[in-house]
């Protein structure tokens, strides 16, 4: 089967990577501010993700890495690794454990491995492998269900880094959204969000002004899943756009055809 080395490759740089980070669950320190009061990597975020390249590099000394706290700059390779240290790093910082480190891997236009680690959420470990299925913590997840609808869905978002007129408009759709889903969250992790559609507990998650650390894996958990994930119009999502300017991707995942309608009619309104 293809890509066995690197599924073991990501699988390993995220245990070792996300046991570093809950050995140090309750130590966060802040090492740098990227801009504003909000955006900020801890010192654990930089380790993580030198523990990752350092395992990676290893492996595939040649492979490019683009990483959120080492590499976050785009770099037109055909194949590189895609890593986020901790998705949720405000929730690591504050004692909240909905965190994961989450690791892709890209090669040829296609996600080809993910793997996405939550070391304080029951160690649930997320991995697929493009055509080879999704699975938490080694078993095949779940088949989704095709028909559920928005009414009977919890629907994730998140606005983070949205000030201003961005934050404006992601304001919009929220009351719009929840009006029609059974309830919605705000988790703190978008890898999370995508696995957590992927695993069919939830609906859908949407979110502008994302990167693509933080949804590459998720996304081809969602796609091992038959589920969908697109832009906001529903055209097919570049997980690289705003490439040459730091990046900003506005995705909708969900988990069957008739909440992504739903929702796409509501964030196309
Ligand atoms: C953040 C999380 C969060 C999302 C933010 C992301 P980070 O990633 O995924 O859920 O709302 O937009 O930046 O910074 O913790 O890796």
């Amino acid at each position: 089967m293809k890509y066995q080395k690197e599924l073991h490759t990501a699988l390993t740089a995220a245990r070792k990577g996300g046991r570093y980070v809950k050995a140090n669950w309750g130590a966060a320190s802040i090492n740098n501010f990227k801009g504003s009061y909000k955006d900020y990597a801890t010192k654990q975020d930089i380790q993580s993700n030198q523990i990752i390249v350092d395992i990676i590099k290893k492996s595939f000394p040649d492979d490019y890495i683009l990483s959120e706290e080492l590499c976050p700059g785009f770099e037109d390779h055909d194949r590189m690794w895609i890593v986020d240290p901790i998705d949720g790093t405000r929730n690591f910082a504050h004692g909240i454990p909905n965190f994961c480190v989450s690791i892709a891997l890209w090669e040829g236009g296609k996600i080809r491995v993910g793997a996405v680690y939550a070391p304080c959420l029951n160690n649930e470990l997320f991995h697929a492998v493009h055509g080879q299925g999704a699975f938490l913590n080694g078993k095949r997840l779940p088949r989704l269900r095709p028909r559920v609808a928005l009414k009977s869905s919890i629907v994730a978002t998140g606005f983070f880094y949205h000030n201003g007129k961005e934050l404006t408009f992601s304001m919009k759709h929220f009351p719009l959204i929840l009006n029609k889903a059974t309830d919605m969250i705000r988790s703190g992790s978008a890898a999370l969000d995508l696995c957590n559609v992927a695993a069919g507990r939830l609906g859908a998650y949407y979110e502008s002004g994302i990167k693509p650390w933080d949804v590459a894996a998720g996304c081809l958990m969602i796609t091992e899943q038959k589920g969908l994930y697109t832009d906001y119009a529903g055209n097919s999502l570049d997980i690289f756009r705003g490439r040459t300017n730091g990046f900003a991707i506005e995705i909708l995942a969900a988990k069957n055809r008739r909440i992504h309608g739903e929702i796409v009619d509501i964030l196309t309104s």
